[in-house]
C-alpha cells in the first residue's frame, strides 16, 4: 500500500488500520466512540492500549499545515491538542490525508458542559476559559481565524475550566498580531459562540434558562479586553518607583503569565514600562536562572529572582543607554544585587535561611517599604530594616533541622 506516515517517535505506527477505506467507512476493533463536537470533517477515535487518538480526514496539504501549526504552538507551551502525525499518500482514498492527534484526556466538548454532571457557574467559567485561551494564543502571535466553542476543548481545573485549542486549520502564526487581526478573531468568536449557544438552546439539553446567547458571546470580548489590557498596557511612573515594576510583574505571575523581557523608555522625566508577556512551561524559571547565574533554587524563588534580574537589566540599560548581553547583566546582578544584599546581612544571621529565600524575603521587605514610602527605598536601606524587624525574630531553620536529626 502506498502510504506515508510522518509521526513523532514513541507512538504506535498505526499500520494495522484500514487506510485504504475512507475513514467514515472504517470497521476496526480499535475504533471507539467518544463525545465530540460538531464539525465538517470526519473525525474518529482509535484506542492503542488505553491511549486514545483522534483521526481527522482532510485534504493532504491542510493536514500537513495543521500538523505543523499544532507542533509550533505546543513548542510555545500553548494549550493545544498534541499533534502526533499525518498519514498521506496515494493509498488513502479520494486524495485525502489523516491528521492524528492525541485525544485530550478528560476533555469535555462544550455540549457536555451543560449536560450530565454539569459545571457550577458554567457561563462564567466558559467565558473566562475561552477568553484566556484567545489571549494566550494572541500573545504568541497565533491568529485563529475560527475561534468557536466546537474548536476548543474544556478540562475541569480545580473547579474552574481551562480551554484547549483543538482545530487549527484556519490558523496562522505571525511574529506578532495586529490590532485588526485580533479584532477579527474576536468578531468571529462572538458570532460563532452566539450561534452555538442558540443551537444548544433550541436543542433544549439543559442550558441554564437565564443564559442569553448573544449577551454571553459579547461578554467574551469584554473579558478578553480586560485581560489583554492588564497584560500588555504601558505604564508610566517616576524614575525612583522601581517597586511598581515589581508590582506589575507579580500581578502578571498571579494571572499565570510571565515576562521574558521588560523595556523602560524614558519620556520627559518619566519612565514607560513595556512588557511582552508569554506563557511558560513548569520548571522554566529554575532552568533559566541556573543557566544565567549558576544559582540552583526552587521554581517560585527562581521566578522571583528572575523578575528582579529583569527589572535590574531594564534600569541598567537605561542608565548606560545601550543594550547589554544577558551574561553581562546576569553577572552584574549576581554580584551587585544578589550577593551584595546577602552580604549586608550580619554573618551570624545569614544561615537562618537559604540564600535564595533570604533574598526573596529582602525583596518582599523592600517592596513593602517602598510601597509605603511611595518610592523605591533601595536594597541598602531594605536589608537592615528587614534584619531588625524580621530576620532576628525568625527561628534558625537549618539548626532546627539538625537538632531534629540528632533526636532520631
Ligand atoms: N485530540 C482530540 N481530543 C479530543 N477531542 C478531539 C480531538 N480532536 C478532535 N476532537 C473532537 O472532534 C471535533 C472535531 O474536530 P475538529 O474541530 O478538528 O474538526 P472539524 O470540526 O471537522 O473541522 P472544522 O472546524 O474545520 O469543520 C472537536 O470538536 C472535538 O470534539
Ligand atoms: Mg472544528
Amino acid at each position: 500500500m502506498n502510504l506515508q506516515l510522518v509521526a513523532r517517535t514513541g507512538q504506535p505506527d498505526f499500520l494495522d488500520l484500514p487506510w485504504d477505506v475512507p475513514l467514515e467507512e472504517w470497521d476496526s476493533e480499535r475504533l471507539v466512540e467518544v463525545v465530540r463536537g460538531i464539525g465538517r470533517h470526519v473525525v474518529r477515535f482509535v484506542d492503542y492500549d488505553g491511549a486514545l487518538y483522534a483521526l481527522k480526514e482532510l485534504p493532504g496539504r491542510l493536514a500537513e499545515r495543521e500538523y505543523r501549526l499544532l507542533r509550533d504552538l505546543e513548542e510555545q507551551s500553548m494549550p493545544v491538542v498534541e499533534a502526533v502525525g499525518v498519514v498521506s499518500g496515494a493509498g488513502i482514498p479520494n486524495g485525502q490525508a489523516v491528521l492524528i492527534t492525541r485525544h485530550l484526556d478528560f476533555s469535555l466538548p462544550y455540549r457536555s458542559l451543560f449536560t450530565g454532571r454539569g459545571v457550577i457557574d458554567v457561563r462564567n467559567r466558559l467565558l473566562d476559559a475561552l477568553a484566556e485561551l484567545l489571549v494566550r494564543l494572541h500573545l504568541g502571535g497565533f491568529f485563529w481565524g475560527d475561534c468557536s466553542l466546537s474548536n476548543a476543548l474544556f478540562r475541569r481545573d480545580a473547579g474552574a475550566l481551562s480551554a484547549y485549542l483543538v482545530d487549527a486549520e484556519t490558523g496562522e502564526l505571525h511574529p506578532e498580531l495586529s490590532e485588526g487581526q485580533r479584532t477579527y478573531d474576536l468578531d468571529v468568536a462572538e458570532e460563532n459562540v452566539a450561534g452555538e449557544l442558540m443551537d444548544l438552546q433550541a436543542a433544549a439539553i439543559g442550558m441554564p434558562p437565564d443564559l442569553d446567547p448573544v449577551e454571553t458571546a459579547i461578554e467574551i470580548r469584554r473579558r478578553y479586553d480586560s485581560l489583554w489590557c492588564e497584560l500588555t498596557r504601558e505604564e508610566v511612573f517616576g524614575p525612583d518607583e522601581r517597586f511598581r515594576v515589581d508590582d506589575r510583574l507579580r500581578r502578571l505571575n498571579a494571572l499565570g503569565f510571565d515576562v521574558e523581557e521588560i523595556e523602560l523608555i524614558g519620556v520627559d522625566g518619566e519612565l514607560r514600562l513595556r512588557l511582552t508577556p508569554h506563557v511558560v512551561e513548569p520548571g522554566h524559571h529554575q532552568r533559566r536562572l541556573l543557566a544565567l547565574t549558576g544559582l540552583d533554587v526552587q521554581e517560585n524563588q527562581a521566578r522571583r529572582l528572575l523578575n528582579d534580574l529583569r527589572s535590574f537589566r531594564a534600569y541598567l540599560e537605561r542608565e548606560e543607554g545601550r543594550t547589554l548581553p544577558q551574561s553581562v547583566v546576569a553577572y552584574r546582578w549576581l554580584s551587585e544585587v544578589f550577593e551584595k544584599a546577602v552580604a549586608l546581612v550580619p554573618l551570624e544571621l545569614r544561615s537562618k535561611l537559604e540564600p535564595a529565600e533570604l533574598f526573596h524575603e529582602i525583596l518582599e521587605h523592600r517592596w513593602y517599604l517602598s510601597e509605603a514610602a511611595g518610592r523605591d527605598v533601595g536594597i541598602e536601606a531594605a536589608v537592615p530594616a528587614y534584619v531588625d524587624s524580621v530576620l532576628r525574630l525568625v527561628p534558625d531553620e537549618r539548626s532546627v533541622l539538625a537538632e531534629d536529626a540528632e533526636d532520631v
